[in-house]
């Protein structure tokens, strides 16, 4: 039983358009189902009401004639006897039969004593509009009524007329059958029309899923016709419209980072085989060829350092760095920092002054690569003998450092790509300035990385500020 159950409930909620189906085909089979009850029940009802007035005023008629000839039989023997017979072809035939109280016969329709003998009389009702029955003799079906009537100077009687309804009975039976076979038409028509439509309905999805396996990445095709669309399909258009925006944008920034990491490689490499292909061209003697090492080798540590810093950056962009967060003194790291800088800034007569400090809460390595980045650019593009401020400052519950020079500056359109993979200024790259233009996207993953935030502001010729903001404080 349950697994019969779990099945068919299975095979129902694997398919929408087997639920609509089911659920169409039981409601149009209940609707059907009650409305012809209700036709039923109203062609009946009104078959039996028309049956029940005939034979109320038969009995009216008969009273009216008693009262109307008190004494004179002929005119009842005429009504009972004659009009019935005469009656006959009419849609009703009925047979009547007056008694005595005491069962004498006063009147009656020729033929009733063979049909109402043995019929099973109502007990009299002082109420005779109540006293009617169905009865069934010998295939016929008749409906029975019993009333008192009053003779005037004679003594009570009773009236019994029976109205044989045996066509109207098959008429119904007739008609109940053709019911049953309108709705069963009706169901199936219905049923057959429903599957259609939904089936219909539901091949927008069916072209949903076409265009979706006709994607490729070259050919990142949006659904243009979306008007075309059903109401209720157009916010799933909408989102893989949307999906295949990001797809593609997504894949022209990792078409472009490709591009550029094989743009950035070429030159280190192309130096590496044009060296090396001079170099061997003839014989050179130990100096020249330690020469020649001593360069390739400057060129592999280019080619390492981008390397490293793509790899970084694919893992940072992931997120799937760990971090080892731990409290240390953001003065003292920047301190050893500077340290490391001090030939290059001696050589061209810059100072660092550093102000504030704050027990920041950060993995140390990553911090110390974030400054070392944006330190390493400060003294890269600042003018000769100007200084660089270095700013801790510590607010309710973070810290923020701001790095600033007295340098060439970023110009507003740059500052927008800024942090982008690569991405270097013209300036930059005419001041023949070592670098990859990786820096600054690698401290924009790190700030990201401790839910940190990075913003520049700069003005060309005067100097840029870095500052990073948020940083977590040890508790
Ligand atoms: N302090 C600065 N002053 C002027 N320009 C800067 C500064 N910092 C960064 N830039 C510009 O931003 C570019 C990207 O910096 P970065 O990502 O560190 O790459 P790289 O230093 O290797 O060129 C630099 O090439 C330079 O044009
Ligand atoms: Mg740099």
């Amino acid at each position: 039983m349950f697994p019969l159950f779990n099945k068919l409930n299975h095979a129902l909620s694997s398919s929408i358009q087997r639920q609509l189906s089911v659920f169409f085909i039981l409601l149009i089979s209940i609707t059907m189902l009650i409305v012809a009850c209700c036709i039923h029940y109203f062609a009946r009802t009104a078959l039996y009401s028309a049956e029940k007035q005939y034979l109320n005023d038969e009995v009216v008629i008969i009273q009216k004639l008693l009262n109307t000839y008190p004494g004179n039989l002929w005119a009842i023997h005429d009504e009972v006897q004659a009009v019935p017979i005469a009656l006959k072809k009419a849609s009703y035939h009925y047979f009547v039969k007056i008694l005595t109280n005491h069962h004498e016969i006063i009147t009656e329709t020729r033929g009733v004593n063979a049909l109402l003998d043995h019929a099973p009389f109502p007990v009299l009702q002082k109420h005779w509009q109540d006293n009617l029955r169905s009865w069934l003799y010998k295939n016929k079906h008749y409906l029975l009524i019993s009333a008192p009537l009053s003779f005037k100077h004679h003594h009570d009687a009773n009236i019994y007329i029976a109205l044989d309804k045996t066509f109207q009975y098959n008429l119904l039976v007739r008609f109940r059958w053709l019911l049953l076979i309108f709705s069963i038409i009706c169901i199936i028509v219905m049923s057959l029309l429903s599957i259609f439509v939904i089936k219909h309905s539901l091949q927008a999805l069916d072209k949903v899923s076409n265009t979706a396996t006709e994607i490729e990445l070259n050919t990142l095709n949006k659904i243009t016709d979306v008007d075309s669309w059903p109401n209720e399909l157009k916010p799933v258009i909408s989102a893989f419209n949307q999906m295949i925006d990001n797809l593609s944008h997504g894949f022209y920034k990792f078409k472009r980072s490709v591009m550029e990491m094989a743009h950035e490689l070429k030159s280190p490499i192309s130096n590496l085989v044009s060296e090396n292909s001079v170099t061997l061209l003839q014989q050179r003697s130990v100096d020249e060829y330690q020469e020649t090492i001593a360069s390739n080798l400057e060129e592999l540590r280019r080619v390492d350092q981008i390397v490293n810093d793509i790899l970084f950056l694919a893992q940072s962009d992931a997120q799937k760095m760990e971090l080892k967060r731990e409290i240390f003194s953001a003065n003292q790291e920047i301190t050893m920092i500077t340290d490391l800088f001090s030939a290059a800034m001696s050589e061209k007569n810059i100072s660092v002054e550093l102000r504030g400090d704050a027990n920041v809460m950060m993995d140390k390595n990553l911090f110390g690569r974030l400054i070392n980045n944006v330190l390493s650019n400060a003294i890269a593009y600042s003018h000769a003998n100007t200084s660089i401020n270095i700013t801790i400052k510590k607010n309710s519950n973070t810290a923020e450092i701001t790095i600033q020079d007295q340098g060439i500056g970023i110009a507003e359109d740059d500052i927008k790509h800024i942090f982008s993979n690569f991405y270097r200024t013209d300036i930059a790259r005419c001041m023949n300035q070592k670098g990859n233009g990786l820096g600054l996207a690698i401290v924009y993953n790190i700030v990201k990385l401790h839910n940190a935030e990075v913003t520049i502001n700069s003005q060309v010729g005067k100097g840029t500020l870095v500052i990073i903001t948020n940083l977590s404080l040890s508790n």
